[in-house]
């Protein structure tokens, strides 16, 4: 690889995308892919931490993946895997592990919240959750890593453990930094625009999913919630509107004020359905192709099979420095 920062996400096998995760995260790892070195994982062992149906698992870990390569990533130029094809995630998480309080991790906002939702199934992963992912990120010694606020604390704590690791064993783990875009808005949800749009809202007409078909995309904008006013313009108090807005600059490139000047004069309806075309048109070659990815099993497996290969190579150079570090007599 050429000498670039490295970026490193992961992102979880949810199989489908929300519009929110699009515009807000994936839709801008594509263009990175120039800049940076990057290493993008599907995350199928953090995954189980809750429980997952394992067929489903499977699916959605391979929908996820085809999804990743349609929203653009390149695997020619970036690496793009299975987290538990590559064993050297787990075997690093064991070492960090082992450099991270118990106090840490029960301060971390997320275990507290999940460990409330899965009451009868607080299992010892879910606690770890986040030695896994500061393996992940440490496994590169990558830069820079493009996380949401909900994984600050997770990134925060990730520096802290190979802070501690150098502190102890001499310096040696690059102290991972949150790339923060300047680019991807945050997406509300279309019933509530207080609350963000979730993937598990209980109402699916609150999200658009990226593999939802046209038809199905403009009825749910049809339905977003609004307000009494009928002017289309970006005001606070009118986050129905705002996030309406938010979105159809989004896909179109458009400002504001001349999306304020396109809509004068018209009704919260043609606003609506003019936003529903853009983004299902915007989403369209998305769709075309990710139906041609995931019929071709056999090219997919070529490439998260050569994906885990590179990084394997990759992370086994760092993996196996840390186990000599560590006092692990050498195998070979
Ligand atoms: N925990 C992240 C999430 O839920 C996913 C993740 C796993 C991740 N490992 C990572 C993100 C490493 C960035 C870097 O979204």
């Amino acid at each position: 690889m050429e000498d670039k920062k490295l970026i490193f996400s992961g992102i979880q096998p949810t199989g489908t995308f929300t519009l929110g995760n699009y515009i807000g995260a994936v839709r801008n790892w594509g263009p990175l892919q120039d800049e940076y070195n990057c290493i993008y994982c599907v995350v199928d062992m953090h995954a189980i931490t809750v429980k997952q149906d394992p067929v489903k698992l499977r699916q959605n870990t391979m929908n996820s993946y085809a999804l990743l390569m349609a929203c653009g990533i390149d695997v020619e130029k970036s690496i793009l895997f299975i987290q538990s094809h590559v064993k050297t995630h787990a075997e690093l998480s064991w070492i960090l592990g082992c450099n991270t309080q118990f106090g840490e991790l029960s301060r971390m906002t997320q275990f507290k919240d999940k460990s409330k939702k899965h009451a009868d199934d607080v299992n010892s992963g879910l606690f770890t959750y986040p030695v896994l992912m500061a393996a992940d990120i440490l496994a590169y010694n990558a830069d820079l890593v493009p996380v949401g606020v909900d994984q600050k604390q997770h990134l925060e704590l990730a520096r802290n453990i190979a802070q501690r690791f150098n502190q102890r064993y001499g310096d040696f783990f690059t102290l991972p930094e949150p790339y923060i875009s300047e680019i991807g808005a945050k997406v509300m949800s279309l019933q509530d625009p207080t609350k963000k749009m979730s993937k598990s809202d209980e109402n699916p007409n609150a999200v658009i999913l990226i593999l939802d078909d046209k038809d199905t995309i403009i009825r749910k904008f049809k339905r977003a919630v609004t307000d009494s006013d009928a002017e289309v313009c970006y005001r606070e108090g009118k986050d129905g509107i705002n996030n309406l807005m938010t979105i159809y600059s989004s896909v179109t490139g458009k400002d504001f004020a001349s999306i304020e000047s396109e809509f004068s004069g018209k009704g919260y309806g043609d606003f609506k359905l003019a936003v529903g075309e853009a983004v299902a048109d915007h989403l369209e070659p998305v769709r075309t192709e990710f139906a041609r990815l995931i019929a071709d099993k056999a090219y997919l497996k070529k490439c998260y099979t050569e994906g885990a290969e590179k990084a394997l190579r990759y992370s086994q150079r760092i993996v196996s420095k840390v186990y000599r570090k560590v006092g692990f007599v050498d195998r070979t």
